[in-house]
């Protein structure tokens, strides 16, 4: 059996980062030395109170944003402060009005350097996949909500980067349709296993999806507690009722719960 070298079985590692907004009395620190690693092909979701700089992290870790201190780690390489090295899917549709669904993935892969005829192939085999073929030549606009955010999850899904970071990507669902998406999402990740990074307010979609949970505390934030989820795959709407299933939802609720209160005081 090959040995895999620590450093390549690692996708991301975020050592000790922090952010501060502002400057002298005006400043505010919003991340407080947060340390989170991913190995490859694993499914972790973060929960966190609102405000706690869930999407700033993400900001750091795709490059848009460069922290006050701490550095990113992609694949091995020091990527703070730099572009291009993960998917990202926001939480709101960010598809291009103007292009077709079909157009939609083709453009992002052909930008990412995938040549101009396999992207065409590989939208179409997995528009087919994912049950929108009818739609590859419809605008965006006519889709669903929940449509709209399957294209768009599969256009992260399918770009090259080995990463992908989700931010509360089924928020503005209703109920049931994020229930539908979060099994959707299920199946079409175990096809395909990428490591995600997931930020959702809900701790059953956390619970249902990932492998494991990392919970933080209000701004500045820094990790409470990581939980590893230990629910066999595939997973079925049976695990919503699990006993177990309920009894770590209500461990992850209380520690949001205390870690709250400290942070007010
Ligand atoms: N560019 C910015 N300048 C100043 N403050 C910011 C900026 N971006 C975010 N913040 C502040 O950082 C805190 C965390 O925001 P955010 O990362 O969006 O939290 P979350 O995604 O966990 O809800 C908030 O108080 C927000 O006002
Ligand atoms: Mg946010």
């Amino acid at each position: 059996m090959v040995k895999r070298d620590e450093h390549q079985s690692v996708t991301l590692q975020t050592q000790n980062i922090r952010m501060k907004y502002g400057k002298g009395q005006m400043s505010k620190e919003v991340l407080g030395g947060l340390s989170i690693s991913i190995a490859d092909g694993e499914f972790v979701s973060i929960v966190g109170p609102s405000g706690s700089g869930k999407t700033t992290l993400f900001q750091i870790i795709g490059g848009l944003e460069r922290p006050t201190e701490g550095e990113i780690w992609i694949d091995g390489k020091q990527t703070t402060g730099e572009r291009g090295h993960i998917s990202y899917m926001p939480q709101q549709s960010s598809l291009l009005p103007w292009q077709t669904v079909a157009g939609n993935i083709e453009l992002s892969l052909t930008i990412s350097g995938i040549d101009k005829k396999l992207a065409k192939a590989r939208t179409k085999e997995w528009l087919e996949r994912i049950g929108l073929q009818e739609y590859a030549d419809s605008y965006p606009h006519v889709l669903s909500g929940g449509m709209q955010q399957r294209v768009s999850f599969l256009r992260a899904l399918l770009a090259p980067q080995r990463l992908m970071l989700l931010d509360e990507p089924f928020g503005a669902l209703d109920a049931l349709t994020r229930q539908q998406m979060q099994q959707w999402l299920m199946s079409i990740w175990e096809l395909n296993r990428r490591s995600v990074l997931l930020v959702t307010h809900s701790i059953e979609e956390a619970l249902f999806l990932s492998d494991r949970i990392i919970v933080l505390s209000p701004s500045p934030a820094v990790v409470l507690e990581e939980f590893q989820v230990p629910f066999e795959r595939p997973r079925h709407e049976s695990l919503w009722t699990d006993p177990r299933f309920y009894a770590m939802k209500q461990r992850i609720y209380d520690l949001l719960k205390t870690g709250a209160k400290e942070g007010n005081v």
